[in-house]
């Protein structure tokens, strides 16, 4: 288990300069006031919409408040209208890049594999990626929830991978954004399942940070990063408010 805990927001979609702006300015804030606090005890990760990126590299960087990329595209530059390599978001301030999120996966149809070029394109670079699996709720109901998991995280890894560059976040797609928690005995079975996967066929990152993710909030922050294997959490809609992003960092203390 990692001893810092690492408390991501994934804003999603979501976000102008206007209310951005001040909400990174405030966790900022947070952040700088409680630095010595935080220290060895939570890393804090704010995955804006690309095009505040730069923007809130400004507000971000004399705090100890990372930065990073929802998705990148595999390829270093080139003809991919639309896209952002893994290259030009760390230009822009990021330090890490979210790859495999469910919501690319199920609306971009995002597969394993692509999933894997982006995680290595996150290496390439020189960032971390946050690596994202997690069952449906079809799958859970069928008995499939470790076997899914297991094949995501087998097939979502490249060879890239090195202690240090590579965060696991599941997130049980059915949690997401629904107010829906996996319970705490779910949550401690299948990240106990992800570390022992880990020791056994990727032991290079085997105490690497494993992120739950799905509905969390101040609330219920504390009771989860106090299961066994559960090294931060991986939030987004909650992470929309200032104030209650501060109160799951601060549960992290
Ligand atoms: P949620 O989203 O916190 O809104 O459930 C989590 C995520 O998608 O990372």
């Amino acid at each position: 288990m990692a001893n810092t805990k690492l408390i991501a927001g994934n804003w999603k979609m979501n976000g102008l300069s206007t209310d951005g702006l001040s909400r990174a300015k405030h966790i900022a804030d947070f952040a700088t006031k409680n630095k010595s606090d935080l220290n060895g005890k939570a890393d804090i990760l704010l995955a804006p919409p690309a095009t505040l990126i730069s923007a809130l590299h400004d507000v971000t960087k004399p705090s100890p408040v990372f930065l990073g990329g929802q998705d990148c595209h595999p390829e270093t530059s080139g003809a991919f209208t639309g896209d952002l390599s893994a290259e030009m978001l760390k230009d822009a301030g990021c330090s890490y890049i979210i790859t495999g999120h469910s919501e690319r996966r199920a609306i971009h149809g995002e597969t394993d594999e692509l999933v894997s070029a982006k995680t290595a394109a996150t290496h390439r670079a020189g960032m971390t990626a946050v690596v994202c699996v997690g069952e449906t709720a079809v799958q859970r109901q069928a008995g499939e929830a470790e076997k899914t998991v297991k094949t995501q995280i087998t097939q979502s890894l490249p060879d890239t991978i090195l202690a240090g560059n590579t965060v696991i976040a599941y997130e049980p797609v059915w949690a997401i954004g629904t107010g829906l928690t996996a319970t705490i005995e779910d949550i401690e079975a299948m990240h106990g399942f992800i570390r022992n996967l880990l020791e056994k066929s990727f032991p290079v990152i085997a105490t690497t940070h494993l992120l739950y993710g799905g509905s969390v909030k101040g609330a219920n922050a504390a009771q989860i990063l106090s299961c066994a294997n559960v090294d931060g959490v991986l939030v987004g809609g909650a992470s929309l408010n200032g104030q209650e992003f501060c109160d799951i960092i601060a549960a992290a203390l």
